[in-house]
């Protein structure tokens, strides 16, 4: 069987002080210090990220940022560069989410930008895709990822390769912050669906390897159903990132 190793990232979106972050990394910090837990990761925003970054020294908890420009420096007003996130001791970085393409009007020309330039700099990007509710009701959902995936993905399959590392979130847009989930049937038949694309640009070994993170909705009472399937390798968790009671209790699912 495949030896993936599951992931747990909390995305704090727009949310947390300097102070409210530290105490929440803080308390994961002291909760996870045994044993057998999965990989964990927080993704605070900009302003937070240092402090942060100095709570979890010398814990096993990872930092990923939740954007990048594609870009290294220049006149960007506003924006962060990878080299900034490796600086502020980042590892890892979201791209895509939803929120960004669909509020900020992020394109899969931007966001291959962004993936190509994170694997550059030596972050590793966590690719966000997913299709609305009215897209899955028009049957357009494996077009949708189809496209996504080729979009976002672009230079890679020029020169037909993919760095190893690539860890995707399979997130449907009608599942974020709604409390809607898919069902562990929806997310799975997703989620091969995107292993079996991997597999078809980049080979059997990529897409063995590939870590495919499911979010949306998810919580302490469904992580254990979704993490059931067998192509669903962790969670990239929201609003229940936001307390560590919540958060410790996906990361401590019953597999
Ligand atoms: P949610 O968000 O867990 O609050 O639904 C997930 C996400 O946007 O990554």
């Amino acid at each position: 069987m495949t030896q993936r190793i599951a992931l747990i990232a909390g995305n704090w979106k727009m949310n947390l002080s300097i102070t409210e972050a530290v105490a929440l990394v803080s308390t994961l910090r002291d909760e996870l210090k045994g044993p057998n837990n999965p990989e964990v990761l927080v993704a605070p925003p900009f302003t937070t990220l240092t402090a942060v970054r100095e709570a979890v020294k010398d814990s096993p908890i990872m930092l990923g940022a939740q954007n990048m420009h594609w870009e290294d420096a220049g006149a960007f007003t506003g924006e962060i560069s990878g080299r900034m996130l490796l600086d502020v001791g980042c590892t890892h970085v979201i791209l895509g989410h939803s929120e960004r393409r669909l509020i900020f009007h992020e394109t899969d020309e931007m966001i291959d930008k962004k993936v190509k330039k994170a694997f550059e700099v030596g972050l590793t990007p966590i690719l966000c895709i997913g299709e609305t509710l009215e897209q899955r009701e028009a049957g357009k959902t494996f077009d949708i990822l189809r496209g996504q995936l080729g979009g976002c993905l672009a230079s890679f399959i020029t020169h037909g390769a993919l760095p190893k590392g690539l860890i995707l979130a399979y997130e449907p847009v009608w599942a974020i912050g709604t409390g809607k989930t898919a069902s562990p049937e929806q997310a799975q038949e997703a989620h091969e669906f995107v292993r079996g694309w991997i597999e078809q640009k980049f080979g059997a070994e990529q897409a063995l390897g590939l870590r495919i993170l499911y979010g949306g909705s998810v919580k302490p009472d469904n992580i254990s159903s979704l993490m059931a399937q067998p192509d669903i390798d962790g969670a990239l968790v929201g609003g229940a990132s936001l307390k560590a009671e919540t958060f410790l209790g996906i990361i401590r699912h019953e597999a």
